[in-house]
């Protein structure tokens, strides 16, 4: 009776271990029915996207919602109701040191380097210390010469476009897993926008980084991206895989003309 027990605990155990093995990895990102409010302002109304690997871009205009949903996904705005799972964890209303512990980065828009301190001290202040630590800042000056160039410069001393790519490796400085990114190329000319377009995808490629790109910028987040989603007051209106959305008519004439 005993031994018929045990054979049968310990076939259930397997049977749970082969289960859990064959189970998907959550995805890196999953947000459903996310509603976020300022006041009674309803600005993100029911937002469900989910990201599972690679990069993901949320276009829209002005004033739908972007930076809104960056900042409840970091913690940095409650919202009023909804899930948002980072790796299969709830981070909703969490902490943002806490959703930064979990391998959250955040390079917010604006950039907002510090103009009294150098490219070089940026970095220092916030390396990681430990040994194993993924980025260290000669890593980061060999993934972003520009800025070994320029690592005696002060914040203001720095064009735009080194400015976005010291926000970026500071970010990068805390190891994220995933990196949000709020309009990275706001305010860049086409060229330099297009610098730091690339220098976002080779962060995927090579080092496996996922990425939420949200931006303005529809013609190159799209063609950055894997999937994508659009933003429009709040609601997501499209989805896709990102070449699919670029082909759309209704993109184009929307997001596109005028060459973006
Ligand atoms: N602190 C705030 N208080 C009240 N309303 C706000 C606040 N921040 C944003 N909003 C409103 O919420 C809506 C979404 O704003 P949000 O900044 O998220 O848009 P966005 O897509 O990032 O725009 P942009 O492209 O201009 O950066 C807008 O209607 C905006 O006016
Ligand atoms: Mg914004």
């Amino acid at each position: 009776m005993i031994r018929r027990c045990k054979i049968s605990i310990s076939a259930t155990s397997i049977t749970e271990r082969t289960a859990r093995s064959s189970r998907p990895a959550p995805a890196a990102l999953k947000i459903e029915d996310l509603q976020v409010y300022y006041g009674e302002s309803h600005a993100i109304q029911g937002v469900s996207l989910t990201l599972e690997r690679g990069i993901l871009s949320v276009v829209g205009r002005n004033g739908m919602g972007k930076t809104t949903l960056c900042n409840t996904i970091v913690g940095l705005k409650d919202a009023r109701a909804g899930s948002i799972r980072v790796y299969g964890r709830e981070i909703l209303n969490r902490d943002p040191h806490e959703i930064h512990r979990l391998g959250v980065g955040y390079v917010p828009q604006g950039r907002r380097c510090w103009p009294s301190l150098s490219v070089d001290e940026h970095l220092r202040l916030v390396a990681n210390k430990k040994r194993d630590a993924i980025w260290t800042v000669e890593r980061i000056y060999q993934t972003f010469p520009r800025l070994a160039e320029r690592r005696n410069n002060l914040g203001t001393q720095l064009s735009g476009g080194e400015q976005q790519m010291l926000a970026i490796a500071r970010a990068l400085m805390a190891g994220p897993r995933l990196l949000l990114l709020d309009e990275p190329s706001l305010g860049l000319a086409p060229l330099v926008a297009r610098q730091i377009f690339a220098a976002i995808r080779a962060l995927n490629q090579e080092r496996r980084l996922t990425v939420l790109l949200v931006e303005q910028n529809a013609y190159q987040a799209l063609r950055l991206a894997h999937r994508a989603y659009v933003l429009v007051n709040g609601t997501i209106t499209m989805q896709g895989p990102a070449a699919e959305l670029l082909g759309r008519p209704e993109i184009r004439a929307a997001y596109l003309e005028g060459g973006a």
